[in-house]
């Protein structure tokens, strides 16, 4: 088995995706990275080394060193984080991603995972079932680079033969590891204030509808594109991937059915544009008809599970 780098793993997806990666691949085969020098104690059942995405050389040298074969590359700044600095944003998210594709590009990587998101639409795109294909005018600076990671992604394989996946995950809630600076992060926030105060003041407004998706369905999609035969894959941007999609009002809701002295109020802040301009629910058939994809936690599943387990 050829060796697995995960870039960027320490974070809330690299978190767990280490950790699914390792259960099926084997502990040694799956090498996480990322910018902190030590890796949460979760993962310390394998490798880890400190690896700065931005630092081209080294990253080359340690993959071709280490005969690495496939790259999860998930080093990003988020939207809320990027809009208050977005150039180092921008340099972030486009350079590391630039990296790995050259590596495939040259024949020292067979496979890329990299992550697109939501954030690639904008207002001018219809809010409701976002079609895979439709209009897409990002306005914040993670989105653009998103989107133009897309058109890189899609570019090296049509143009060099570059295997690389992609997926435009939802918000993303999970228990095990934090969220690093989204405009969904509330929807994670909000189980944390449920359990330690019973009430939660959301930075939504109540009726923002997002789409949103449990970790786990994020981890399994993830790890069954990248197993999809090449051939299979039509889409080499990124896949639209739907979860279930809710406002913080009906998130609320689904939480005191479960908890009644559960309370919420809303302070909306500059996060608020952000979650405006993103679509309301997200029509993933290609996904659906390409790799048989379907999620199989709604919102209702994803709470339960949320409350049993959050500390
Ligand atoms: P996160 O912020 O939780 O984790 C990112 C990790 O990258 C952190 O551990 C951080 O230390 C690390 N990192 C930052 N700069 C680095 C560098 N220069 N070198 C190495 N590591 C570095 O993010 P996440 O939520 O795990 O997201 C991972 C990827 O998935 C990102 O590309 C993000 O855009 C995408 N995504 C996430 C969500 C979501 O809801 N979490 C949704 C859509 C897309
Ligand atoms: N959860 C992410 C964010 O809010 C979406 O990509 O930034």
């Amino acid at each position: 088995m050829s060796k697995i780098l995960v870039l960027g793993s320490c974070g809330q997806i690299g978190t767990e995706l280490v950790l699914a990666l390792r259960e099926k691949f084997g502990n040694q085969t799956v090498i996480a990275a990322d910018l902190k020098e030590a890796c949460p104690t979760i993962l310390n059942n394998g490798p880890y080394i400190q690896l700065d995405a931005l630092d081209k050389e080294g990253v080359r040298s340690y993959i071709i060193g280490e005969n690495i074969k496939e790259v999860y590359l998930l080093a990003a700044l988020l939207s809320a984080t990027a809009e208050k600095n977005p150039e180092f944003a921008w340099r972030l998210n486009m350079e590391g991603l630039f990296t790995i594709l050259d590596l495939a590009k040259e024949g020292q990587l067979q496979k890329i995972f990299w992550p697109s998101s939501i954030a690639v639409f904008g207002p001018t795109t219809p809010a409701n079932q976002t079609p895979q294909h439709t209009v897409m005018e990002p306005t914040t600076v993670y989105g653009i680079s998103k989107q133009a990671g897309e058109r890189w992604c899609e570019y090296y394989f049509n143009k060099y033969g570059v295997d690389v996946r992609s997926i435009r995950y939802p918000g993303l809630i999970s228990y095990k590891s934090l969220p690093g600076g989204g405009t969904t992060d509330y929807a994670v926030d909000i189980f944390y204030k449920a359990k330690s105060e019973g009430k939660f003041t959301c930075f939504l407004n109540a009726d923002t509808a997002l789409p949103m998706m449990f970790m786990d369905d994020a981890i399994r999609a993830t790890i069954e594109l990248m197993e999809v035969p090449s051939e299979q894959i039509k889409i080499r941007s990124a896949y639209n991937l739907a979860g279930c999609s809710f406002t913080p009002a009906e998130l609320a809701f689904e939480i005191k059915s479960i908890q009644p002295n559960f309370e919420i109020d809303y302070a909306p802040d500059f996060r608020q544009t952000i979650a405006d301009s993103w679509p309301n629910s997200i029509d993933d058939s290609a996904a659906a008809s390409d790799w048989g994809w379907k999620a199989h936690f709604d919102t209702k599943a994803m709470v339960k599970v949320m409350l049993e387990n959050v500390q």
